[in-house]
């Protein structure tokens, strides 16, 4: 029977990005779209399959992005396995916020903390300000995982949860 590793994951990221809305679309495949901002943070698990023998049940912490929670934030990323962070690829300037979390957690996180990084609302590509080619060179530049999302159509939101449970040591 396979075995089930539990991992801590946490998302941040500026406010109104869609972090409860990737959330809610993994965990039970559903899209709010008048979604209200999270207060202090919100906790969810849901299992994904690693391979044959091997389960991730993920431990979800989803912060809240709004300037006044940010003092909460270490005691979400302290002691995670691995980190989400999310920017909305219509709104540049939380391209950059993105980019401050990534800082942040290099310095302040565990160094084994497994980082992905999710430009999110690409069902919005009409309204681009950032290229997939800017987000996709900052991530490698850091060795950080990548992927562009939508948490209104589901594209690549099953993809991104998975892929970085399986990067995260199995103890
Ligand atoms: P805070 O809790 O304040 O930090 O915000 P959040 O990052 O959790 O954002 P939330 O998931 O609440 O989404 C904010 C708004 O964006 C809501 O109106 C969502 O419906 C919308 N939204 C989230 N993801 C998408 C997406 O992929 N596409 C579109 N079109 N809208 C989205
Ligand atoms: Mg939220």
């Amino acid at each position: 029977k396979p075995k089930t590793f539990t991992f801590k994951v946490v998302l941040l990221g500026e406010s109104a990005v869609g972090k409860s809305s990737l959330v809610t679309r993994f965990a039970r495949n559903q899209f709010d779209q008048y979604k209200e901002s999270t207060i202090g943070a919100a906790f969810v698990t849901k299992e994904v399959p690693l391979d044959s023998n091997a389960i991730a049940n993920l431990h979800i912490w989803d912060t809240a992005g709004q300037e006044r929670y940010k003092s909460l934030a270490p005691m979400y990323y302290r002691n995670a396995a691995a980190a989400i962070v999310v920017y909305d690829i219509t709104q540049a300037e939380s391209f950059g916020k993105a980019k401050s979390w990534v800082q942040e957690l290099k310095r302040q996180a565990g160094s084994a903390i497994v980082i992905a990084l999710a430009g999110n609302k690409t069902d919005l590509s009409n309204r681009r300000t950032v290229s997939r080619e800017e987000g996709s060179s900052y991530a490698e530049s850091l060795g950080l995982l990548f992927f562009e999302t939508s948490a209104q159509s589901g594209e690549n939101v099953e993809e991104l949860f998975s892929e970085l449970a399986k990067k995260i040591p199995r103890s």
